[in-house]
């Protein structure tokens, strides 16, 4: 009989939980002087796929989009109205009266910058991720949240999903016992998905601000893919690390509550997407966790299947998985310990011995012995983490308490993931410390 055949299923559950979306039961919006005025800078894919979001959340409005391309200037007027102001230059935009808060959704090169400008000009920031390009990034952007008193949450909306939470709980309740390996991917096998992103026809250095999309990068002569494909050059992405390794580690640092690995070692290449980029299409990395456990990563741009992104969290009684909008906990029964051969002893040396066992390998559930076989949560159908992650960042910047996902984070999450390039780039295993957030 196969271990999956010998399962109890005592409990498949989809579970409904409260705290889903209010955009599901159609809250009333605050009055409209309550608004909070939003501006966009960088209205590309994700700017324009976070603002419909945003806009969601009741009592939010858009006054203006910065972005270097005029095609997505004009096109945010159709999309939100004549009446908002947009420009090339985002300082116009900062030094508005009328703007409490910037969605800053940038190439990573730019992240920064932004958000410090942002800050220091007053406003409270929504910073996509991956929160830092370079290093050095990380304590200007905390110490300038802290001085200006900003309010910052990073955009890696796991953070606020109720799948994530869940998975919190059901860790922390020793679900799959002591965790000793954290397992995730994220795999793709479209051309798309490898970041080759449609250039525009009309792209020139007519209708495309290049030097203001350069920024601190080198300057180079204009270049279209480099501009709306950036992704596939260090100068202005970090490569899959920074773009899918960093959703990653936030999962895994907000499930289990760590700050981030220790030790990192990755390898990789470009297998297929020979087009001129200079960041692996294949990257594969293991890091050490303090609290006991291993994350091993991978992205694959070529999987020749399937795109597929999930985790797979192993723990001493059980193993908890990460699919989609789906967590679901398996438990096999473990063959009666200690095994077979303790049963060749006297009756009394079984005894002796199975109590002794009992005391060397203790039984890790806090709340009691979990029920054995399969539990599965699936969040409500349309369940959209973005709309809470954005929920919950408006909520902060009315309250001014704290957000679910500020700039330490981001950097823990942000730090940890370009250990993998520094890894590639030094051939070697580096080291890191977490809790200070600084390369050893
Ligand atoms: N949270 C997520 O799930 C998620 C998903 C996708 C992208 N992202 C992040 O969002 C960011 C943007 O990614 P994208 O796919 O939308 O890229 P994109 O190229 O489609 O959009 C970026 C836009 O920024 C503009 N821009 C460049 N420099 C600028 C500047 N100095 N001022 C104003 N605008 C400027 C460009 O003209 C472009 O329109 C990236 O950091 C990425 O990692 C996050």
């Amino acid at each position: 009989m196969s271990p999956l055949d010998r399962r109890t299923f005592l409990k498949t559950a989809s579970i409904a939980l409260a705290g889903t979306n209010l955009r599901m039961f159609g809250q009333q919006p605050t009055s409209p002087n309550d608004h909070i005025q939003l501006a966009l800078i960088g209205a590309g894919i994700q700017g324009q796929g976070d603002t419909k979001t945003a806009l969601q959340v009741p009592g939010v409005k858009l006054v203006a989009v910065a972005d270097c391309y005029d095609g997505r200037l004009a096109h945010s007027k159709e999309l939100w109205g004549k009446d908002i102001v947009t420009t090339r230059d985002y300082r116009e935009i900062l030094a508005r009266k009328d703007v409490d808060a910037v969605l800053i959704a940038t190439p990573d090169h730019w992240h920064k910058q932004a958000a410090v400008d942002a800050m220091n000009a007053g406003k409270d920031v929504y910073l996509e991720k991956p929160m830092i390009h370079l290093y050095s990034d990380g304590p200007e952007i905390i110490n300038t949240a802290r001085s200006t008193n900003r309010i910052l949450q990073v955009g890696s909306q796991r953070v606020s999903s109720i799948v994530y939470a869940k998975a919190k709980e059901l860790l922390a309740s020793g679900a799959i016992g002591k965790l000793n390996m954290v397992s995730a991917r994220w795999d793709r096998n479209s051309s798309i998905g490898a970041w080759n992103y449609s250039v525009p026809l009309d792209a020139s250095t007519e209708t495309c601000d290049w030097p203001r999309f350069l920024g601190s990068a080198p300057k180079i002569p204009f270049n279209a893919e480099r501009f709306f494909q950036w992704r596939k050059w260090q100068d202005y992405g970090s490569g899959v690390a920074g773009d899918l390794f960093v959703h990653l580690f936030s999962g895994t640092h907000f499930i289990t509550g760590a700050n981030g690995p220790t030790r990192a070692m990755a390898t990789g290449g470009l297998r297929f997407w020979n087009d001129g980029r200079n960041v692996p299409d294949v990257l594969l990395a293991l890091f050490d966790y303090p609290q006991g456990f291993n994350l091993s990563l991978r992205v694959n741009f070529v999987n020749g299947g399937e795109e597929s992104e999930g985790f797979l969290f192993t723990g001493s009684e059980g193993i908890m998985e990460i699919a989609g909008n789906t967590v679901t906990v398996s438990r096999t029964p473990r063959e009666s310990e200690p095994g077979y051969t303790v049963s060749t002893f006297t009756d009394d040396m079984q005894k002796r011995y199975i109590e002794q066992y009992r005391q060397k390998y203790p039984i890790t559930h806090p709340t009691g012995e979990p029920p054995l076989g399969v539990e599965r949560f699936v969040a409500p159908k349309g369940y959209s983490d973005s709309y809470d992650h954005f929920h919950n960042f408006f909520a902060s910047v009315r309250s001014r308490k704290p957000v679910v996902e500020d700039a330490t984070f981001g950097f823990r999450a942000a730090g940890a993931a370009l250990l993998s390039n520094l890894s590639m780039e030094k051939d070697s295993v580096i080291k890191w410390n977490p809790d200070t957030m600084q390369l050893a």
